[in-house]
């Protein structure tokens, strides 16, 4: 019954309407199959327990963020240019002295033993064999030292800042210890948010969610990876907000550098330059925290304006296909970073499901560079795109 009512739930919401998108009328058996990024999400939700599918694919509220940040792409064209010469295609780049084949970064998620059984191991040996940027999650179901080895390039490692310093303290000091250059600080999760997908999705289900999650603290979250080892024994709660006398104490404790993710306004952008940061990141968490966001599209212009090319822009949420990636580029962006999609792909097949959905991006961005004429992300300006 209440199985039933998830499922009218879903086909109600607009995050149905989003996930109908593209759909096949069959799954496909291996990637070599998968025709598009939708056919791998198809395959994963075969394979993955329903309340563990409702966690990767919740937005919060209604989940209209996660609609909107689909949405938004629409609102922007691209302008070809015909008479380029594109018998070349380069979309390699360079930031913070690593060179990339391409801008596509790999966005943290936590728990991806949840999706499947060797989770973060699998998406870091597909995104070190691709050549794509890693970040990994504070709430990883491996540890940052043993997931840095299987990358085998620097890790990044994304910080959620803890109300106990020692505890904060203790990640950073993990984190530089698997040698990761960059900490991406998480600014968009002051607290929970109201994740009714998941909510529905876990009422639908008789298993006890307890058994893995316990909420309690500090046993919690004392059993995730990178926080074993570290005394958690005061934490209360994991849950609080950065503030720039935080940010500027680990700027104090780390020679990492410090890019904020989750920015969604010009005036914090323009913040985090005036601070020091060494980069921007505009996310509006997948739609999985404030409900009602403009889509980080949208939002994208008018940060790129404040930032004024002083410090790298990277973004992420909604990113399906390369030419959303493309529009991104051309507005400003210097990465564009995803996040379910290469989930899809690790539920799906695992390391080579991660694999299918990065060819597949980097496959898309074949064709619409070339179709647009723009030979390498260089060319790739403001001129190639206009806001409807
Ligand atoms: C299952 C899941 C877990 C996530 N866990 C984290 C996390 O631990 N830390 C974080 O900063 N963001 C987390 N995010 C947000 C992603 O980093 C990213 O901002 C978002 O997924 C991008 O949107 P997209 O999924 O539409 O591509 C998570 C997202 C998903 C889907």
């Amino acid at each position: 019954m209440l199985r039933r009512r998830f499922l009218q739930h879903l086909a109600a919401s607009p995050l149905f309407l989003a996930l109908t998108e593209n759909a096949s009328a069959e799954t496909v058996g291996n990637p070599d199959e998968a025709i598009n990024l939708f056919d791998l999400r198809d395959a994963a939700e075969k394979n993955i327990a329903p309340q563990h599918w409702g966690y990767l694919m919740t937005g919060s509220d209604d989940d209209a963020t996660v609609q909107a940040n689909r949405e938004g792409f629409n609102r922007f064209r691209i302008r070809p240019r015909r008479f380029n010469d594109v018998s070349k295609i380069d979309m390699s780049i360079e930031m913070f002295d690593r060179k990339y084949p391409s801008p596509i970064f790999l966005s943290p998620a936590g728990s991806q033993a949840a999706f499947h059984p060797q989770g973060e191991l699998a998406t870091a040996r597909a995104a070190g064999a691709k050549g794509h940027q890693m970040i990994l999650s504070t709430t990883s179901s491996t540890s940052v030292g043993d997931v840095a080895e299987a990358y085998g390039h620097p890790l990044w490692f994304q910080l959620y800042p803890t109300p106990e310093w020692p505890v904060t303290e203790g990640l950073i000091r993990r984190a530089e210890a698997a040698g990761c250059p960059l900490l991406a600080l998480t600014v968009d999760t002051a607290t929970h948010s109201n994740r009714e997908t998941l909510a529905f999705a876990k009422r639908a289900v008789s298993v006890d969610c307890s058994v893995c999650h316990r909420y309690e603290f500090p046993e919690s979250i004392g059993r995730k990876a990178n926080f074993r080892g570290i005394d958690v024994s005061r934490l209360k709660t994991f849950q609080r907000g950065y503030d720039w006398k935080l940010i500027d104490r680990i700027r104090k404790t780390t020679a990492m550098k410090l890019v904020p993710k989750g920015v969604q306004t010009p005036e914090d952008a323009e913040e985090c330059v005036r601070r020091g940061m060494d980069g921007v990141w505009v996310s509006n968490h997948g739609g999985r925290q404030l409900n009602s966001l403009f889509s980080t599209i949208e939002s994208l212009p008018d940060i790129v304006q404040a930032v004024g090319k002083k410090i790298p822009i990277l973004i992420d949420s909604g990113f399906r296909r390369g030419t959303d990636v493309f529009k991104a580029l051309a507005i400003g962006a210097d990465a564009v970073c995803i996040g379910r999609p290469y989930l899809w792909g690790l539920g799906a097949f695992g390391q080579a499901g991660v694999e299918k959905a990065l060819d597949l991006f980097r496959a898309e961005m074949v064709y619409d560079m070339s179709l647009a004429g723009t030979p390498n992300i260089a060319s790739i300006t403001g001129a190639f795109v206009e806001r409807r």
